[in-house]
């Protein structure tokens, strides 16, 4: 925020939120006697944090050639889709929370992919009307429309400072020269390697030679790069018409997928607002629908202000946020979907009152079966989806999570361009109340419509104090949200970057009624007393990754961090 805009908000109304004033455009409000006004108003330097190194220095890079956060997102996510594809890519979609310092402006922009006009909801069902994790999971039938492409357009034209040419640089670069895979890209491509063989194209790029790339081993793709050089050409033109989109349309439906030209030419990134939740002072900007994430994160947090967890031992901490959880996950199954398709209850969802009535119903020693709430099973989280995190000198953050759905998506590319395709169909909720592959069920709202987005659980989120601010995201399927909401409690706490990216985890999602713990999460004095409140703990092995940004704005301090789950990712301030 620079001075001049400081002079016009002192001119906003204001709003007390925990002893915090905030301006009315939600930025912590500093007044002329405040002593913050000694704070910093620009980091003057910046930071990222990734879930791959080449990708923090691609960002790091594109900042140093004068770049503004938003352009060294677009190199971050561009570089993800080629050193990460088993997580985000050219071929998903994502979701980001921007703040633009030079006015305060907060947005959310929706790069989620669409249903194709010719969805059929039979295609995803087994002759006893079972949901057919084959269709769902693999080949073109599982993939929609992609986002990213358009996303990353729109937020290098709408906020960025340079053109698509430099900040996709990197990306064409790694794409083109050639890369060391590292253990997990490489353990991902064996794990599936049988489904990459069903595809030529997707065999030829991830098994060259017939298998996984060796360690150490220089790997190409040339496809990528003409794909993204098309892209920084030509804008979305060089993605969902013309030669890149006439390839895509022939590769799906030569291999039984059903997308025509006009999906592709329609597909369109959008700007949405973002829900705010204001909790102990802290402004909370994160995502809203088509994601459930920050729906939920508002809920539990509204619920969670109502009690004083700092004078709680560990287990009715923990019972309290998993209460909190329980009924957020059952309203995220019943009412939430696309906003342009369904009309949510969001007044309602997110209203102090509604997190009142919810809160009577939270007993203090005992938990609540979530059979016993009105109305509403899990693969384990972890090996897909990035999230990535920016704070650059002007003050400018991005908050990103990008995603090609499961392991490799779709596992199936697209001849010709090397585009993997995700298989974000199955976060439809193609038979209601029957689980998705993260055991999310859910209703009418997110069944499959032609040209609908499905619900997901990306849950980028900025968190703005008087003086300190994070900028902070997970990859995990459902348990996106309860990582983002718990690393939100512990930044709020004061721990660091690095504290709150490693912090072990806990996670409840209605059903199944269970919470899945991280090993080392509780000690066994908690983990009894759990048990004895009626909770079933199950260990979950796979977590993570967060990316994690801090700003502290009295010492005027970046802090980056990389979730230590993943040896591969990087924080770095520069
Ligand atoms: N595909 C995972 C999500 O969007 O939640």
């Amino acid at each position: 925020m620079s001075v001049s805009l400081h002079g016009r908000v002192l001119l906003l109304s204001l709003l007390l939120v925990g002893g915090v004033a905030f301006a009315a455009d939600g930025s912590p409000k500093l007044a002329p006697t405040h002593p913050s006004l000694q704070l910093q108003q620009r980091p003057g330097h910046a930071a990222i944090a990734s879930a791959n190194y080449l990708a923090t220095n691609a960002g790091l890079e594109v900042l140093a050639r004068g770049g503004n956060a938003f352009d060294a997102a677009v190199a971050v996510a561009s570089t993800l889709s080629v050193v990460e594809p088993e997580s985000s890519g050219i071929g998903g979609g994502f979701m980001a929370v921007l703040h633009r310092a030079k006015d305060g402006h907060d947005v959310f922009i929706d790069a989620r992919e669409t249903a194709p006009a010719a969805v059929n909801s039979k295609d995803y069902l087994n002759p006893d009307g079972s949901p057919n994790r084959e269709t769902a999971l693999k080949g073109p039938l599982s993939a929609g429309i992609p986002g990213e492409p358009a996303g990353l357009v729109l937020l290098a034209t709408r906020y960025g400072r340079l053109p698509l040419q430099q900040s996709l640089a990197p990306a064409i670069r790694l794409a083109r020269d050639g890369f060391k895979p590292d253990a997990r890209l490489r353990g991902t491509i064996a794990d599936v390697q049988q489904d990459l063989q069903r595809w030529p194209a997707s065999a030829a790029k991830y098994l060259p030679g017939g298998k996984p790339p060796a360690e150490g081993a220089i790997w190409r793709d040339p496809d990528q790069a003409r794909t993204w050089e098309l892209i920084a050409a030509h804008g979305n033109d060089g993605f969902y018409r013309g030669e890149t989109a006439q390839k895509l349309v022939n590769a799906v439906r030569a291999s039984g997928g059903n997308w025509t030209l006009a999906d592709l030419d329609g597909y369109q990134a959008k700007e949405r607002t973002p829900i705010v939740v204001n909790y102990r002072g802290y402004r909370i900007v994160t995502a809203p629908p088509p994601s459930s994430g920050g729906v939920a994160i508002a809920e539990i947090l509204n619920i969670l202000s109502g009690f004083d967890l700092s004078k709680m031992d560990q287990a009715h901490r923990v019972h309290t946020i998993v209460e909190a959880m329980r009924r957020a996950f059952r309203d995220h199954n019943d009412y939430l979907g696309d906003p342009d398709f369904v009309k949510m209850p969001l007044d309602m969802l997110l209203s102090p009152y509604y997190a009142d009535g919810l809160r009577q119903g939270i007993l203090p020693d005992q938990a609540t079966p979530s059979s016993m709430l009105p109305r509403a099973e899990a693969a384990e989280p972890g090996m897909h989806t990035t999230h990535f995190s920016i704070i650059d000198a002007d003050g400018n953050m991005a908050s990103i999570t990008s995603t090609v759905n499961y392991i490799l998506g779709s596992t199936f590319v697209a001849e010709g361009t090397g585009v993997l395709l995700n298989d974000e169909m199955d976060d439809f909720a193609l038979v209601p109340d029957k689980p998705n592959v993260y055991g999310l069920l859910g209703s009418s709202a997110n069944a499959p419509q032609p040209g609908k987005r499905m619900l997901s659980s990306m849950s980028p989120s900025i968190v703005i104090g008087a003086d300190r601010t994070a900028v902070i995201g997970s990859p995990g399927g459902s348990t996106i949200i309860t990582q983002v909401l718990e690393g939100i409690l512990h930044f709020i706490d004061g721990e660091s970057a690095l504290q709150i990216a490693a912090h072990k985890r806990f996670h409840h999602q209605y059903m199944p009624d269970e919470v899945m713990v991280e090993d080392g999460t509780f000690d066994p004095t908690t983990s009894d007393a759990l048990t004895k409140m009626g909770y079933m703990l199950k260990q979950r092995e796979s977590w993570g990754f967060m990316n994690v940004v801090t700003w502290d704005r009295k010492t005027n301090q970046l802090d980056a961090a990389s979730d230590p789950r993943r040896p591969s990712g990087l924080g770095k301030v520069q």
